[in-house]
This record gives structure tokens, sequence and C-alpha cells, in this order.
């Protein structure tokens, strides 16, 4: 069936409008557009803020030992032999000690955050 076939449709009247009905100007353009740009870049800062206050108020602790109100370590200093490496990203799969994913998470953020090393003095 092509479209020259299909049968015409009623069409509902159109009611006259009076004469105060509102109708978009030139002066109104004027008007709405620069309030538009204004809106649109006060919008944009005001999320910018609100983005940068969460990341102050951000965890550290993303995955490790959630459910524990506080996550301590503790270590007797007669227990470490030579050398024991902490992080302290909070990204190693092997909390408390450093795997080494605080160069993942480095580069990934612009960070430059690194382990806690523990060594005897050499005798
Ligand atoms: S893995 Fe976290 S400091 Fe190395």
């Amino acid at each position: 069936m092509s479209a020259t076939s299909l049968p015409a449709m009623p069409m509902p009247p159109i009611p006259d409008l009076p004469s105060s009905t509102f109708r978009l100007t030139k002066e109104h353009f004027l008007v709405a557009v620069p309030v538009a740009v204004v809106a649109a870049v006060g919008g944009f800062l005001v999320s910018q803020y609100l983005n940068r206050r969460s990341c102050k108020k951000g965890q550290v602790n993303t995955c490790i030992n959630k459910d524990s109100p506080k996550v301590v370590h503790s270590f007797d200093m007669e227990d470490i032999a030579t050398k024991a490496v902490y992080c302290r990203c909070w990204k190693s799969k092997k909390f408390p000690y450093c795997d080494g994913s605080h160069t993942k998470h480095n580069e990934e953020t612009g960070d430059n955050v690194g382990p806690l090393i523990i060594k005897k003095k050499d005798a």
C-alpha cells in the first residue's frame, strides 16, 4: 500500500488563538540564549565543585576487610627477618604487605604512593 492510497485523516479543528498568546520573538532569543549559557556554565561549575568535595570525603580503603570497623595490623619487631615491605596504597592483594599494586595505581591516577619499608640496621 503506498502513501498516496491512504484515506484522508480528519484534522482536528485549530482554535483561534487570542491576541495575548505567547509568541517567540527575536527579543525573547536575545534574553533566552545568554540565560541558557549562564545556566549551563553555572551547572558545570557546581558539578565540578561537588565532585571535588566528594573526592575529599572518599574512602582510601575500597576493598580490604570492609566489614571491620577498623583495619589494624600489629607485628613484633623480632618477627621481621631483615626487611618487611608494607602497603600504604590499600591496593595490595597481599595486604598489609606490598605486592607492587601501587605502581599501577600511580600510573592510572597520577598519585605517588609507595610502601613502608622496615629493615634491620646493618651490623
Ligand atoms: S601495593 Fe600498596 S604500597 Fe605497594
